[in-house]
């Protein structure tokens, strides 16, 4: 299977590493905008068609978004650019030549004045962030049949890069440096490997629609923020409990927001982790 993966960031690297060593059930480029990838594209004004030339994959991932949610409040002209923009450009590519198009979206599409959100709750975007990711979900929706909309949430997993929450976390606890972390904004942490490993499901049986595919459990970000340091064998009492009030932040963020992942569980092949198993496997991989 012709795969391009569009992004390099967390989930876009973890993909490319995981899938293209599997020679013998894929064949995977990926694209970012500056270094060596096998095509440079910018969402912004990229042409696909002139980038790929010949070249014609059967499935686009993409994982390339403006992901900075405060960046996107005081930037919402360039959110729009990358994130709605973005992705319909890569929409018309695929309903043109027929390409299956998996694109990631957030809880942050909800209030989260009651999550956890399933696939069928109705999304009110607090943010332009959930508002951008929402628009680019109508766009797909609209104009493909073959696509898959998996919506995750904090991601992480330090096997992968160290740009994401637990490793950043770890260096402070490594040091013995206290920080303040909310305890009244709720999600489901997700494992980045484990969306790579089911995305092989889902292509395995070729199947389409919207997905909620996060980690199964809702926590607030204290609670995991401590869970992660006991797992670790570090001090827990170094995180010390914050409100989202205490820190002025841009853009506002759903409170009880959070996936309900009971479609996706049903799935045969697809295995989803609790906040213990994540945190264990990454656990597992790193010798401190
Ligand atoms: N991380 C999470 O917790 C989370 C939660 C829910 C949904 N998602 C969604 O999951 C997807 C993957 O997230 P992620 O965590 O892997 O994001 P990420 O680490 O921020 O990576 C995003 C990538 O997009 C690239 N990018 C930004 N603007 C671009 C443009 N104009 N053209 C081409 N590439 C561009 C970035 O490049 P530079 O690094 O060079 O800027 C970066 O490599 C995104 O759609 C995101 O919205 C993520």
């Amino acid at each position: 299977m012709k795969i391009l993966i569009i992004g390099n960031g967390q989930l876009g690297s973890c993909a490319y590493k995981i899938l293209s060593e599997k020679k013998d059930k894929y064949e995977i480029k990926i694209s970012g905008i500056e270094g060596d990838f096998d095509f440079k594209y910018d969402l912004i004004n990229g042409n696909l068609e002139k980038v790929l030339g010949d070249y014609l994959p059967e499935v686009i991932i993409l994982t390339a978004a403006y992901t900075h949610v405060d960046g996107c409040e005081e930037k919402p002209n360039l959110s729009f650019a990358i994130n709605v923009k973005g992705t319909e450009n890569i929409v018309k590519f695929c309903k043109t030549h027929q390409v299956k198009l998996i694109f990631f979206s957030t809880d942050y599409i909800f209030d989260g004045n009651h999550g956890p959100y399933s696939e069928d709750d109705s999304p009110n975007p607090l943010n332009v962030y959930g508002q951008h990711k929402l628009n680019a979900e109508k766009i797909i929706k609209e104009n493909l049949k073959n696509y898959l909309i998996l919506r995750i949430a904090w991601l992480a997993d330090i096997k992968y890069d160290n740009m994401n929450f637990v490793a950043r976390l770890l260096e402070k606890l490594k040091n013995r440096e206290s920080l303040k972390i909310v305890d009244d904004q709720y999600g489901n942490p997700t494992l980045t490997r484990n969306v790579v490993e089911n995305i092989e499901v889902f292509l395995d049986q070729n199947l389409s629609g919207t997905y909620h595919i996060s980690g199964t459990e809702m926590i607030n970000r204290f609670a995991y923020a401590r869970k992660i340091a006991e797992i670790f064998g570090y001090d827990p009492n170094l995180i010390l409990k914050a409100k989202s009030n205490d820190f002025k932040t841009a853009a506002k963020r759903p409170l009880y927001g959070g996936m309900n992942t009971a479609k996706a569980k049903k799935i045969p092949g697809i295995k989803l982790l609790n906040v213990e198993e994540m945190v264990y496997k990454m656990k597992d991989d790193i010798a401190f």
